[in-house]
């Protein structure tokens, strides 16, 4: 694994507050607990996925909008966190303005790739990618840039709403932008047992994509939503949570599929 390029992905569904920043920050560290060299990109201009981590940028720092527009490398914009093998690109509110300029942009859907390159991506195993609830040129980037996606969906009414544009829109990106976009996996997120309509609702999204769904179901947790105002992953917060035990396993089970793919 030490040798092979980092994988690539992006944490996406336009639909928000379904779990994409709290799957990329609890996904990722869990990564890096089991020592995988790890780097996060928070590529939403909301930038829940810095604070979650406790990591504002100082003033003047890089933010991964200088990364975009190319006033700075992927190396200058890299925050370490308290976690070994746990790194993160910060976002400020500012980010809402590259999706702006980057329209005006030579190869602007490919900005984030050029940065991402080989030699940038050297230190690390794994590249998780918050994508912020739209499918604009942040999303489109991200998804040009990445290996895979990863999908959230939340266990609630009109669940499936919405995830069928994003398929179409994995495929045009397939078809102009970046051949190879594979999915990782599609994950259960919020999922409150007590209720019939969780359980409809999973069994809704796997009769629709059968074994590209995850078999880690998040449940919903309290100590998930709580963790990142301490600026903390869940198994830093409280490891013993139903949380954490549903971001470790899918943890493993995203090492287990990645390899099986004869990636990571
Ligand atoms: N399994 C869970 N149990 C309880 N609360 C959760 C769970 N997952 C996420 N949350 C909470 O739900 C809210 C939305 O989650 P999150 O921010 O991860 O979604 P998102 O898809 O990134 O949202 P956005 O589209 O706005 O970026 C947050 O307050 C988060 O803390
Ligand atoms: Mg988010």
């Amino acid at each position: 694994m030490l040798n092979r390029r980092a994988r690539v992905v992006a944490v996406a569904n336009q639909k928000g507050g379904v779990g994409k920043t709290t799957t990329t920050i609890n996904l990722g560290a869990t990564l890096a607990a089991y020592e995988c060299r790890t780097l996060l990109v928070d590529l939403d201009p909301q930038s829940n996925c810095t604070s979650g981590l406790g990591r504002e940028p100082a003033a003047g720092e890089s933010t991964s909008y200088e990364m975009l527009t190319g006033a700075a490398t992927l190396a200058e914009t890299v925050l370490t966190t308290e976690f070994p093998h746990l790194a993160v690109i910060p976002a400020t509110p500012g980010l809402a303005g590259a999706e702006v300029e980057l329209v005006g942009m030579v190869g602007r859907e490919f900005r984030l790739r050029d940065a991402l390159s080989p030699e940038a991506l050297a230190p690390y195993s794994f590249v998780f990618v918050d994508c912020p609830p739209s499918l604009g040129l942040l999303t489109v980037n991200a998804l040009a840039a990445a290996d895979a996606l990863v999908v959230p969906i939340q266990c609630e009414y009109f669940a499936m709403e919405g995830v069928s544009k994003l398929m179409a829109t994995v495929d045009e990106v397939r078809r102009y932008l970046n051949p190879e976009l594979a999915i990782d996996g599609i994950l259960l997120t919020m999922y409150d047992e007590r209720t019939r309509l969780a359980q409809q609702v999973a069994d809704e999204v796997r009769g629709v994509f059968g074994g590209m769904v995850f078999e880690t179901v998040v449940p919903r947790n309290v100590r998930l939503a709580e963790a990142p105002s301490f600026g903390r992953p869940i198994h830093a917060y409280d490891l013993r949570s139903r949380g954490s035990q549903a971001y470790l396993q899918l943890g493993r089970e995203y090492l287990e599929r990645t390899a099986v793919h004869g990636v990571g």
